[in-house]
C-alpha cells in the first residue's frame, strides 16, 4: 500500500487554486494506483501547538546532550508526533499558496515545528547533516496571484521566495524527487485564472500518470 500525505496550505476550501491542483492529482494517482491511502494536514483547520520557550528548552537540551525534563520531553514528543505524518508517507504532496513572495505562515509554524535533529535530520561530526525523509517522492504545488515569468514586473527570479524555500526544504530534509506544477497569473482575471487552472490540472494528472507507471 501507499500512503500519500496531502498537506493543505490554503485557508480557502472551495476556490483554492493550490488545492484545486492537488486534488486532480489525487484522484488521478488514486485512480491509478486504487491501493493508496490518503491523509490529509490541513493546516488551518488544526491545532499546531506554538513552538514556545519549552520546546526550545527541549531543543537545546537535546542538541547539548542534556537529560530533557518531563516537561520537556512531552513537548518533545508533541513535535515528534506531528513529523510522524512525515515519516509515515511515501508519496508527499504540498498545496502552497504564494504570501507576500513567500509561504502562509502556517506552513513556516509546522515548518519550524517538525525540522528538528533527529527528528527530520540528523547530524554526526564526521557525516554532517543528513535529512532523514529517505526513499519519498515529493509532488508540490505552486499557486500564485500574478505572473511570475521573466518579462513581467514581478519575475522569479526577484521575487520568488516560495518554490526555491521549498525545494531547499526538502533537500534538507532529505527528499530528493521532487516535482511541482505551478499556476499563476490567479488573480488577473476569471478568464485568466480559469485557464491557468486548466493547464495546471492537466498537467497534475500528466505527473501523476507518470509517476503511477
Ligand atoms: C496574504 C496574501 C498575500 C499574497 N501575496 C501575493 C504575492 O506576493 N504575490 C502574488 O503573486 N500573489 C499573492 N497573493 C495571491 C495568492 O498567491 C493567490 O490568490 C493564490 O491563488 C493563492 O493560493 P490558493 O488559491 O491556493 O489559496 C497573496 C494572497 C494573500 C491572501
Amino acid at each position: 500500500m501507499t500512503t500519500l500525505l496531502h498537506i493543505e496550505c490554503s485557508p480557502r476550501k472551495q476556490r483554492s487554486a493550490s488545492l484545486e491542483v492537488a486534488r486532480s492529482f489525487i484522484a488521478r494517482y488514486q485512480d491509478n494506483t486504487p491501493d493508496t491511502e490518503i491523509i490529509t494536514l490541513d493546516l488551518w483547520n488544526m491545532a499546531l501547538p506554538e513552538f514556545d520557550e519549552l520546546a526550545m528548552e527541549a531543543k537545546y537540551a537535546g542538541l547539548n546532550g542534556t537529560p530533557l525534563t518531563t516537561a520537556q520531553q512531552d513537548a518533545w514528543d508533541t513535535l515528534k508526533d506531528l513529523a510522524s505524518h512525515l515519516h509515515r508517507s511515501d508519496v508527499l504532496v504540498m498545496s502552497v499558496p504564494l504570501w507576500n513572495f513567500s509561504i502562509p505562515y502556517k506552513l513556516k509554524h509546522f515548518i519550524d515545528l517538525v525540522s528538528q535533529k533527529d527528528i527530520l535530520f540528523s547530524f554526526d561530526p564526521e557525516r554532517g547533516l543528513e535529512g532523514m525523509l529517505i526513499n519519498k517522492t515529493a509532488v508540490v504545488m505552486y499557486a500564485r496571484g500574478l505572473d511570475f515569468s521573466a518579462q513581467s514586473s514581478t519575475p522569479a527570479t526577484r521575487f520568488d521566495f516560495q518554490k526555491p524555500y521549498i525545494e531547499a526544504w526538502l533537500e534538507f530534509v532529505g527528499v530528493t524527487d521532487v516535482h511541482s506544477v505551478i499556476v499563476e497569473k490567479t488573480i488577473m482575471g476569471e478568464d485568466v485564472d480559469h485557464s491557468a487552472r486548466e493547464t495546471a490540472t492537466q498537467l497534475a494528472r500528466r505527473l501523476a500518470d507518470s509517476l503511477c507507471r
